[in-house]
């Protein structure tokens, strides 16, 4: 391709010339550096009239940080005659990748955009050139790129202590959406090393403790967040009457147990309205609750399962003696 040396050198492609700053998908033909008068504008296209033994080109600049592919779409209006170039600077090798000789009258071209590819200049800009050569004129209609960003990675930490200011080991804390799940260390810090930029909810969890905020808002779009911060503190041993039988009659929001589990059904003895069957039967009971949606032998039928904080209440209450009230 000697004889397109009319382009200038890749290793000359830099801020310092007339370049766009597109970052959205459309690239105006206006963001361009021509060898005019060869180009010219034409009702809304750029027309490339090369003569004979001559080139003539249009480069554009697409700037772009930290992008891993880009897709470089274009049409060309007029019959490509012999056809055309698309040509890529690549800075690591200064060269213009030219590819094939492109005749029709739409092209579609991938090109990995990691700076160690050497596609991105300066690490955000992405240079092409369209080339018509010898004799032939291509009028460009339109051009687009479609970028794909490697995900954008930012943590999440924080702290909980407990009602003395003492740091709380193996609080389990979730963040959703996505349900990645980390515990607290020995010193009561925790940390989400690697979630995708967004906006997430951390909640804590730990059997016996109540948490103050229930739940912390949490917003990584522009980098890392430290200081969610919880204060855990031990709840009340649960009783039978205050917390027991409003989750299984329902009446704080779970399945109603006693639908089937009051009298005689299904079996004798399983009747869960009554203290001393529910005291007796807690290990079973915890075994069911705690099963997955999935499993035919999981309570309450047909699901959902109990919430992880009302799991945790069932169990508090087993540790803290089956009160009754
Ligand atoms: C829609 C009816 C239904 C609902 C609601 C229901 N169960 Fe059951 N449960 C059954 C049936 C039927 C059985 C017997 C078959 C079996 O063991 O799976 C059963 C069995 C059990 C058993 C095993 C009993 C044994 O003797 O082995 C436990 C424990 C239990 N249920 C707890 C619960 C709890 C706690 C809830 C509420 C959170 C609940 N169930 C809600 C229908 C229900």
């Amino acid at each position: 391709m000697d004889d397109l040396a009319g382009l200038p050198a890749v290793g000359d492609l830099n801020a310092g010339h007339q370049i766009s700053a597109v970052t959205d998908e459309d690239i105006s033909p206006l963001s361009r550096q021509d060898n005019s008068p060869d180009a010219s504008e034409s009702g809304g296209s750029l027309l490339l009239s090369s003569s004979a033994g001559q080139s003539s080109w249009a480069i554009y600049a697409f700037t772009v940080a930290d992008a891993d592919l880009f897709s470089l779409k274009g049409q060309i209006g007029l019959d490509p005659g012999e056809g055309y170039w698309l040509a890529v600077a690549n800075a690591a090798s200064g060269r213009w990748e030219f590819g094939q000789l492109l005749q029709s009258t739409s092209f579609s071209r991938n090109i990995t955009g990691y700076e160690s590819d050497g596609h991105l200049i300066s690490g955000t800009t992405l240079y092409f050139a369209m080339v018509a050569y010898d004799g032939d004129t291509i009028g460009i209609v339109n051009l687009s790129a479609s970028v794909e960003f490697p995900p954008v990675l930012h943590s999440i930490s924080g702290q909980v202590k407990d009602g003395s200011d003492a740091a709380l080991q193996g609080v389990l804390l979730i963040a959703s959406p996505g349900g990645a799940t980390t515990n607290t260390d020995v010193s009561g810090n925790f940390s989400f090393p690697a979630l995708e930029a967004g906006v997430y909810t951390i909640t804590p969890s730990l059997a016996s403790y109540e948490f103050a905020p229930l739940n912390a808002s949490v917003d990584i779009s522009a980098g890392n967040v430290g200081n969610v911060n919880f204060a855990g503190s031990l709840m009340a041993a649960p009783t039978w009457t205050a917390d027991i039988l409003p989750l299984i009659n329902g009446s704080t929001g779970e399945t109603n147990c006693l639908m089937c589990h009051s009298g005689s059904l299904p079996a004798a003895g399983r009747d869960w309205s009554i203290y001393a069957n529910v005291r007796d039967n807690s290990a079973l009971i915890n075994t069911r609750v705690n099963l997955e949606d999935s499993d035919p032998f999981q309570m309450p039928q047909p699901g959902p399962k109990w919430s992880q904080a009302n799991l945790d209440l069932f169990q508090a209450w087993i540790d803290g003696g089956k009160l009754e009230n």
